[in-house]
């Protein structure tokens, strides 16, 4: 299996990416226990521990390692805190198709942290990458993360209806669908 591409420095002055440490795990957890996030994210595990955080880290590795996926930290570019993370999964490369997927820490959000690093990211994927299409899926209901799409200059495609059962909610959800082509990055 080919691995995934070589991490990029991705950097705008405010927040910067780079690959998830061992280091990180208290970060993670502290961030990952949270309502907000198990309720949005239904198989992100709640409680929450440090040794889940380890699990992820190491999963991040080989996702890496496996060409599946590029996991990243998104830090304060002048501090280094880890505020959130954003990951790439590479669903169809000869497609040239990807999707990306992200949480902020609570005590980061509402400063556009989020919306930073999907900028950085699709000027990788979509730029240097030359991938054509860079999508996300959000619960329709999530209205901060269709924001962050729509901050981002995604266009949302439409609506998967029924799509996945939400045992936290108790409810089926449907997901909004939303995508940034090659050239359209903001
Ligand atoms: C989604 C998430 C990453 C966004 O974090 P963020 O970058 O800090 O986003 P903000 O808090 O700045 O909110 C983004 C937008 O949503 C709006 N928003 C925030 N809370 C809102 C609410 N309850 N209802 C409606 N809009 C809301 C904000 O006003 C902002 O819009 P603006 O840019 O037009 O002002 C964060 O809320 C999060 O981690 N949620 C839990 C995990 C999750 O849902 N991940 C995404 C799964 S698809």
């Amino acid at each position: 299996v080919a691995p995934s591409p070589t991490d990029p420095v991705l950097d705008d002055g405010v927040v910067s990416l780079r690959a998830w440490e061992e280091s990180d795990a208290a970060a993670i957890a502290a961030a990952c226990d949270d309502p907000e996030i198990a309720r949005w994210l239904d198989m992100i595990p709640s409680p929450y521990t440090v040794d889940d955080a380890r699990i992820y880290i190491e999963q991040t590795k080989s996702g890496r390692a496996e060409g599946r996926t590029s996991p990243f930290a998104i830090t304060d570019a002048e501090t280094g805190a880890v505020l959130g993370a954003v990951d790439v999964h590479w669903i169809d490369p000869e497609q040239k198709v990807a999707e990306i997927g992200y949480w902020a820490a609570s005590q980061a959000r509402g400063r556009g942290v989020v919306t930073r690093a999907v900028r950085l990211l699709a000027g990788w994927v979509l730029g240097e990458l030359g991938f054509e299409r860079l999508q996300l899926r959000a619960d329709t209901l999530n209205e901060p993360s269709c924001r962050v799409a729509e901050r981002a200059g995604f266009t949302r495609d439409g609506t998967l209806r029924s799509v996945r059962y939400n045992a936290r909610q108790s409810r089926r959800i449907d997901f909004a669908v939303y995508s940034l082509l090659r050239g359209e990055q903001v």
